[in-house]
């Protein structure tokens, strides 16, 4: 089967690309490289000895698109490509739209045509907003706070719109919670551009000294210690879950709605108490205000994953921080 990674060189898609790879699926890969570098891909054909063919196509350029399905008969989709960083989508609304809704309404349109009607999408645990009730179950309510999130609520009522219209279609919607880690060989792993966003990303530019010391949002939430709680999981794990999608999606056609997680909550302090451990460096910290938009506690139910992939997640949270660590030793300056 020959599947399609749109945003295969980015942190998550070059991982996935490694575990369709080995469970035998063909991978193609575009990616319009605006946030990542195709050293990624290169690394990962060394890992898997076999050679992914890459175009830098931007999802929104439809003739672009139309080549590369014209050119490999394509079996299914995994739609990575997106921008992704909250703060900024705030700033940008018109780029993150742009991208994420109307680069996934150009590539299912294509999709139609060439008649590729299985679909896996990034969707992620922001559609629960903050939640009533934990842990998360994929009924819950979905709301978003910021332009991020709305492009991902907009996506996902998009696709379930397709199958309403075309229930040939197989579609997945998989909610992810917070991806972290890195490929055990410390080849491959997260190059964020600029200051890091993301907490384990900026705790391990600590850790390696390129940045002086951790704000912490927010010691006073109602939590264990004070500080934010999400449910961390280890990218491979996570590339793991799309191999199971797929291999469900293939029973029949359908609309399948999964969080990935592990079903753990950590807070910040528990992930600067595990990094500082598996690294042995310090990891200086001050506790600042909350950041806006931020939710106190955030973690899945992981058992309709189980029950309906029958995907669990297998990495603990020390495996998480090492794997990190040894990528960002490794390669101090990303990519
Ligand atoms: P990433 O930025 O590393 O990967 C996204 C890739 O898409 C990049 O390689 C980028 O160059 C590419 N891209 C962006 N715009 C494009 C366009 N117009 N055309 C073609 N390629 C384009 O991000 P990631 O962390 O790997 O995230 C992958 C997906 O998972 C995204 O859809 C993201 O929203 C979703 N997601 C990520 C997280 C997270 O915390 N990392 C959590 C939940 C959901
Ligand atoms: C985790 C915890 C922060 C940085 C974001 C997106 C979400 C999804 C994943 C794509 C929180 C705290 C962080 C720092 C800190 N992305 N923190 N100091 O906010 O859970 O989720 O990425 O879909 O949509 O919102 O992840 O890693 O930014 O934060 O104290 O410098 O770490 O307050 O409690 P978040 P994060």
């Amino acid at each position: 089967m020959r599947i399609l990674v749109t945003g295969g060189a980015g942190y998550i898609g070059s991982h996935t690309c490694i575990e369709l790879i080995k469970a035998n699926y063909e991978v193609i890969v575009v990616d319009n490289l605006c946030n990542s570098s195709v050293e990624s891909l290169k690394r990962v054909e060394g890992l898997v000895d076999r050679k992914i063919p890459f175009h830098k196509v931007d999802i929104r350029d439809k003739d672009s698109l139309t080549k590369v399905f014209e050119q490999y008969q394509i079996d299914g989709v995994i739609h990575f490509a997106a921008l992704k960083a909250v703060a900024e989508s705030v700033e940008k609304p018109i780029e993150y739209y742009d991208v994420n809704v109307n680069g996934t309404v150009v590539l299912a349109n294509v999709m139609r045509e060439f008649n590729c009607k299985i679909f896996v999408f990034s969707s992620s645990a922001t559609v629960y907003g903050d939640p009533h009730t934990l842990p998360i179950k994929e009924d819950f309510p979905l709301t978003a706070t910021n332009p991020y999130g709305r492009s991902k609520l907009i996506i996902e009522e998009f696709l379930k719109d397709i199958f309403i219209a075309d229930d040939s279609w197989r579609i997945s919607l998989l909610r992810y919670f917070n991806p972290i880690g890195a490929d055990k060989s410390g080849l491959i792993g997260e190059d964020p551009k600029g200051t890091p966003n993301n907490l384990i990303s900026y705790i391990s530019q600590v850790a390696v000294g390129k940045l002086e010391k951790l704000s912490v949002f927010g010691g006073d939430y109602d939590t264990s210690d004070g500080t934010g709680v999400r449910d961390y999981i280890h990218v491979s794990d996570l590339a793991k879950g799309h191999v199971k999608a797929l291999k469900v999606l293939k029973d029949k056609p359908q609309l399948l709605i999964v969080n990935l997680g592990t079903g753990n909550g950590y807070s910040v302090l528990d992930i600067v108490k595990a990094f500082k451990r598996v690294s042995g460096k310090d990891i200086p910290y001050h506790i600042v205000g909350r950041r806006p938009g931020d939710i106190p506690t955030c973690y899945t139910d992981p058992a309709y994953a189980k029950e309906k992939l029958n995907w669990n997640a297998e990495y603990e949270l020390e495996d998480m921080c090492e794997d990190t660590w040894r990528w960002q030793s490794m390669n101090p300056d990303g990519y």
